[in-house]
């Protein structure tokens, strides 16, 4: 492959031109042309890039030879049509998420991309967080034990969306986060919710996945929230993370927390839970932009370094199990299954270059009580 990677991007609304900044700072990348239809945008953005091409038209980044790939950053409902034109015009892509509208279409995406020899990438932003990738490495690692329950939040006020309804915007994030941490499909989904503001688009959801061993997933969204939260509680045997995103630095906690119940008891009486509490721990994070390592991935990716941690097919599960939540919503709640059509799940495997060579630093209490030895609780 050659040295440098020629892309263009069509999107420049709110998300677009952050994707945009990452890919001009980006190695072996040159930002050839920027596309959209609204020309005060590009207005705009001529000001801050005003070396780059830009066009109204995406038909000239189609035609445009010289570009390697193409970066989605519209609205869902042009993801699925703009993303099979750019690869049927030989170009790799990346898709923000959700990677589609439905599972048909991702799963086209993903047979096009796959039967032309491209890379197609979805915007999982938070997999490429070094707080997510240590919490993975946590997990992994056994210091939490078996994962029993995650439940994540992610509430905000506004950005309100046309065309799709607060989980499809915001639960991509936390569901690409549980799969990853999980590392496997769940069995069936549910979700509630309810829409104040535009009536035909939920606004309030609430999202329940229920996975094999007795292990389950709750993820609550919201546009009508007067505070941002970004918070993620795994609940493991042994110790519990907290995973606040909001947190300039302590994003990670780990609670040296749990119940037992004692194994043999003969009356009432002689039964009592016992509860644990230990120390609480914040692991060092070395802070990197997650938008910065996602671009880097999609380049490295291109050049045959790496395989898409966030492929096509991690899209199209994630979209799965939203058309399962739509389903469900439409049925008051009624548990959808989720077809296991799905090949096996690829590994995560970050190479865990970055952020677990660090120090640590206790949060209270005197040691760190062996995070890394499970018999030192
Ligand atoms: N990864 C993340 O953390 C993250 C965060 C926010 C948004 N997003 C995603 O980014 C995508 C865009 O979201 P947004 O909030 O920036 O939307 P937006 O509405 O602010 O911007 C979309 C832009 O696309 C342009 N556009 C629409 N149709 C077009 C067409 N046919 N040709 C060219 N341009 C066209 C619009 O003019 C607009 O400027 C969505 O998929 C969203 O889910 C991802």
């Amino acid at each position: 492959m050659k040295q440098t990677i020629k892309v263009g991007v069509v999107g420049c609304g709110y998300w677009g031109p952050n994707l945009i900044r990452n890919l001009r700072q980006a190695a072996g990348c040159q930002l050839k042309v920027i596309c959209d239809a609204s020309e005060q945008r590009l207005q705009h953005m001529r000001k801050l890039h005003p070396d780059v091409a830009s066009t109204t038209q995406f038909g000239d980044l189609l035609k445009d030879e010289e570009l390697d790939a193409i970066v989605v950053a519209t609205p869902v409902r042009f993801h699925f049509e703009m993303a099979k034109a750019a690869l049927l015009a030989g170009k790799h892509v990346f898709v923000e998420k959700p990677l589609a509208r439905t599972v048909a279409e991702a799963e086209e995406l993903v047979s096009v991309a796959a039967q032309n020899g491209l890379i197609l990438m979805v915007g999982h932003t938070f997999l490429f967080s070094p707080a997510v990738r240590r919490m993975k490495e946590i997990v992994d690692a056994g210091d939490i034990g078996e994962i029993q329950y995650i439940s994540a939040r992610r509430l905000n006020l506004g950005l309100f969306q046309k065309d799709i309804n607060v989980a499809w915007d915001l639960a991509p994030h936390d569901i690409s986060i549980i799969l990853y941490l999980l590392d496997e499909q769940p069995q069936s989904v549910s979700c509630q919710g309810s829409s104040h503001v535009n009536h035909q688009i939920e606004d309030v959801t609430m999202m329940y996945l229920s996975f094999k061993k007795n292990r389950c997933a709750f993820v609550q969204n919201s546009w009508l929230d007067p505070k941002k939260i970004r918070q993620m509680t795994v609940v493991g045997s042994r110790r519990m993370i907290v995973y606040d995103d909001t947190e300039p630095l302590e994003k990670l906690k780990i609670y040296d927390a749990r119940v037992e119940v004692p194994a043999h008891y003969d009356t009432f009486a002689e039964f009592t839970y016992s509860y644990h509490y230990g120390d609480a721990y914040v692991p060092y994070i070395k802070q990197d932009e997650p938008l910065k390592l996602e671009c880097q991935h999609f380049l490295d990716c291109i050049r045959g370094e790496a395989k898409p941690i966030t492929s096509g097919q991690s899209g199209l599960e994630v979209v799965r199990i939203l058309e399962a939540s739509s389903t469900s919503l439409r049925q008051q709640g009624q548990a959808i299954s989720i077809a296991s059509t799905a090949p096996d799940r690829p590994r995560n495997g970050f190479s865990a270059r970055s952020n677990s060579d660090g120090h640590s630093r206790k949060a209270r209490g005197e040691a760190a009580a062996g995070l890394h030895h499970p018999q030192g609780a």
